[in-house]
């Protein structure tokens, strides 16, 4: 990503909005030693016709990580409305008139020591950066089946975007990225398809359009909810959440990952053999379109997916 807070940007911390020089944690911070957090990442599309930035799926973004405050065992002051809030008046006085990427945080603030969750105090903060496209989504990406596996929901939930499950994230993306590949794909400890690195999977095959379930170790992504919404509504495709063998993949017709940062990315090949004939598919590029459309308000009936800041 590589886009950094503008000097003196204002951020949410401790229950005030301040410049971002002044939003610091202790060392001593929970969260800090243990990753106990939960994040979200929310963006926002500039809408040149309306003059107006867009906040994408804001009060589906909320409630993920409202629900998944029961997992870590956290409860802050302010409310789910707050929250949203926050997050409009952060775009709102970062004056930006382009794409933003919102990164709110519930994290266990408590200096005290021990991996313990209940009765240790949580705090919420939050910024916003300009972001544009996170990965090539025009030519095609080329991925590999990661050595790492996807952490289990037995040992670390996927399901709830938390701070230290990244790392399995990284060592995957790392790995990808250092054997020269754009992007990783997970496979879960029993060898069938999870997800990408930050990332949910679709594939077509047989015309019919397959993803992973939610019991298959995935964060339930929001845009993932989005192209089933769209692919059922609007292109008339049956969608099927099943597991997904690894080389179901070489065989289909496409593949293409989605999510908040990668949005509608079509893949070209996998493990170096070329999906579809190497070409972002018929489906992949529909979808793709019709997001953008989406996120920009052009669809009225999707239009209250779209929060307008200004
Ligand atoms: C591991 C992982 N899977 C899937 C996604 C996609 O989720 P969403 O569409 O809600 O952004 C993300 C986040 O972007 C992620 O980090």
């Amino acid at each position: 990503m590589g886009n950094m807070m503008e000097p003196g940007q204002t951020v949410y911390f401790e229950g005030q909005y301040m410049p971002v020089e002044e939003a610091n944690v202790s060392i001593m911070t929970h969260s800090f030693n243990y990753g106990t957090g939960l994040f979200e990442g929310i963006r926002g599309y500039y809408s040149s016709d309306e003059d107006n930035v867009l906040i994408f799926r804001l009060p589906e973004h909320v409630d993920r990580m409202v629900r998944n405050f029961n997992v870590l065992c956290m409860d802050i002051s302010e409310t789910p409305e707050d929250l949203a809030n926050i997050c409009v008046e952060l775009v709102r006085r970062s004056s930006f008139r382009e794409g933003v990427y919102i990164r709110p945080i519930c994290y266990k603030s408590e200096l005290s020591l021990g991996p313990r969750l209940d009765g240790v105090e949580s705090r919420f903060c939050c910024y916003v950066i300009k972001l544009g496209d996170y990965c090539d989504i025009e030519s095609g990406l080329d991925v590999v089946v990661s050595s790492w596996r996807r952490l289990s929901d037995n040992a670390i939930p996927s399901r709830a975007k938390s701070i230290g499950s990244y790392i399995n994230s990284s060592l995957a993306s790392t790995e990808a990225k250092q054997a020269g590949f754009d992007e990783a794909i997970f496979l879960r400890e029993d060898g069938t398809v999870a997800e990408g690195s930050a990332m949910n999977l679709f594939m077509v095959l047989d015309g019919q359009l397959v993803t992973t379930p939610p019991t298959a170790d995935i964060l339930v992504g929001i845009t993932r909810n989005t192209v089933i919404e769209l692919a059922q509504n609007e292109l008339g495709l049956e969608v099927i959440e099943r597991p997904i063998a690894r080389t179901e993949l070489y065989v289909c017709d496409e593949v293409f990952f989605c999510g908040t940062g990668a949005q509608v990315a079509p893949v070209r090949s996998v493990d170096r053999r070329l999906v579809g004939g190497g070409q972002p598919g018929p489906v992949s590029r529909q979808l793709q379109e019709l997001y953008f459309r989406v996120v920009r308000g052009k669809i009225d009936k999707y239009r209250s997916w779209c929060t307008a800041v200004y």
